[in-house]
C-alpha cells in the first residue's frame, strides 16, 4: 500500500487530489488523526536560532502514527533565511560532503540548480553501505546541533545530541522513495526534519510496506520529529509542490539578541545579497534531517 500511495501522489498527469493530505494550517475538527500537544516551553532562547517564542508554537501528534510530531513553522522570516544561507552558502563545502564532484558557487546557481542533491554533516551517511564510521566524520555544525537540542528539550526529550545530518535539496521533479532510517546505533533518540523553501507531500507509514501511509503537507519552516514508534516507520516524499503564497522567508523581523556567529546577518537582511538565495528557494525545497548516532553510553562507534 505504501508504494501505491507513493505512485498516486507522485503522478503529474493526472495530479493527485490533496483532499486526504493533512494540512496543519487548516486543521478541521473532524480530523481525528490529529491531536494538539502542549510543550514544556520554559526553555530560554536567548541566542539566535531564528525561532518564535515557544509558547506560541502549534505542535501536533498523529493519533494513527504515534510518535510522529509536527511543529508548524516556529521560525521567524529571518530564521528561515539564516538556515537557508547555512544550507546553501556553508554546509555544501569542505569538510562536509556533497554529491557534487566539483566545487560550485551560488553565483552560478542556475548551473547548481538540479545538481546539488545532498550534503552530509557530522558522521557522513554512507549511501552504499548505510553504515557510519569513525573515519568518515567531521565536526557537526554547532548552531544546528543547538537548534535540534533546543527543540528536543521543548518536546521533553533530554540529552539529544546531533551527530549526523543529511541536507536534501529537492527540485520540482525530485522525490525521495519510501525508506526507513536505521543506520544509527541509537534508534530511541528522536530524528528531526526541518523543511525550507517549496512545499512537499510527506508520507508517513508504519513498519510495514503493506500499510497505507498518512500524507502530510510540509511547508517552509515546518518541523517533523520522528519519535518513539514512528522513528522506524517507512516514509518518503512523492511530490514537491510550488508554494504560491508570499514566501514565509520574507517579512519584517526584529533583530533582538542576534548572535551573528556565522556572519549571516548582512546576507539575510541585504536584499541584494539575499536575492541569490531567495531565487534558489523559489525552485528548491531544502530538508535538514538531523540524527543522533551514538547511544548515551557510547563515546564512539567502536565502543558499544
Ligand atoms: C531523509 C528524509 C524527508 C524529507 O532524509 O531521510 O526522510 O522531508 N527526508 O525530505
Ligand atoms: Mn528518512
Amino acid at each position: 500500500m505504501f508504494k501505491e500511495s507513493f505512485k498516486y501522489y507522485k503522478s503529474r498527469k493526472p495530479p493527485p487530489s490533496l483532499k486526504d493530505v493533512i494540512d496543519f494550517e487548516n486543521i478541521s475538527n473532524w480530523n481525528l488523526n490529529v491531536k494538539e500537544i502542549r510543550c514544556a516551553s520554559r526553555v530560554s532562547t536567548s541566542i539566535f536560532y531564528g525561532l518564535k517564542e515557544p509558547s506560541t508554537w502549534k505542535i501536533y501528534e498523529l493519533v494513527d502514527n504515534p510518535g510522529l510530531i509536527f511543529i508548524e513553522n516556529p521560525f521567524t522570516a529571518l530564521g528561515q533565511r539564516y538556515w537557508t544561507v547555512r544550507c546553501l552558502r556553508d554546509f555544501p563545502f569542505a569538510p562536509n560532503r556533497t554529491n557534487l564532484k566539483e566545487n560550485f558557487d551560488l553565483k552560478h546557481y542556475q548551473q547548481m540548480e538540479n545538481q546539488l542533491r545532498w550534503t552530509t554533516l557530522g558522521y557522513h551517511h554512507n549511501w552504499d553501505t548505510k553504515k557510519y564510521s569513525e573515519d568518515e566524520k567531521n565536526d557537526f555544525p554547532k548552531d544546528l546541533a543547538e537548534l535540534s537540542k533546543l527543540i528536543s528539550e521543548i518536546l521533553g526529550f533530554n540529552n539529544f545530541k546531533a551527530e549526523a545530518a543529511i541536507v536534501n535539496y529537492y527540485y520540482f521533479n525530485s522525490t525521495l522513495s519510501g525508506h526507513t532510517d536505521h543506520s544509527e546505533q541509537n534508534l530511541e533518540a528522536p530524528l528531526f526534519s526541518f523543511s525550507l523553501g517549496q512545499s512537499a507531500i510527506f508520507l508517513i507509514g508504519t513498519d510495514s510496506l503493506e500499510d497505507k501511509p498518512t500524507p502530510i503537507m510540509l511547508r517552509s519552516g515546518d518541523i517533523v520529529v520522528m519519535t518513539k514508534k514512528s522513528r522506524l516507520c517507512y516514509h518518503g516524499v512523492p511530490k514537491i509542490l510550488e508554494e504560491k503564497r508570499t514566501p514565509k522567508w520574507n517579512g519584517a523581523d526584529t533583530l533582538e539578541d542576534f548572535d551573528d556567529r556565522n556572519n549571516i546577518l548582512e546576507t539575510c537582511l541585504n536584499e541584494n545579497s539575499w536575492i541569490l538565495y531567495g531565487n534558489f528557494l523559489k525552485r528548491c525545497r531544502i530538508n535538514m534531517n538531523v540524527r543522533q548516532v551514538l547511544k548515551e553510553s557510547q563515546q564512539s562507534l567502536s565502543n558499544g
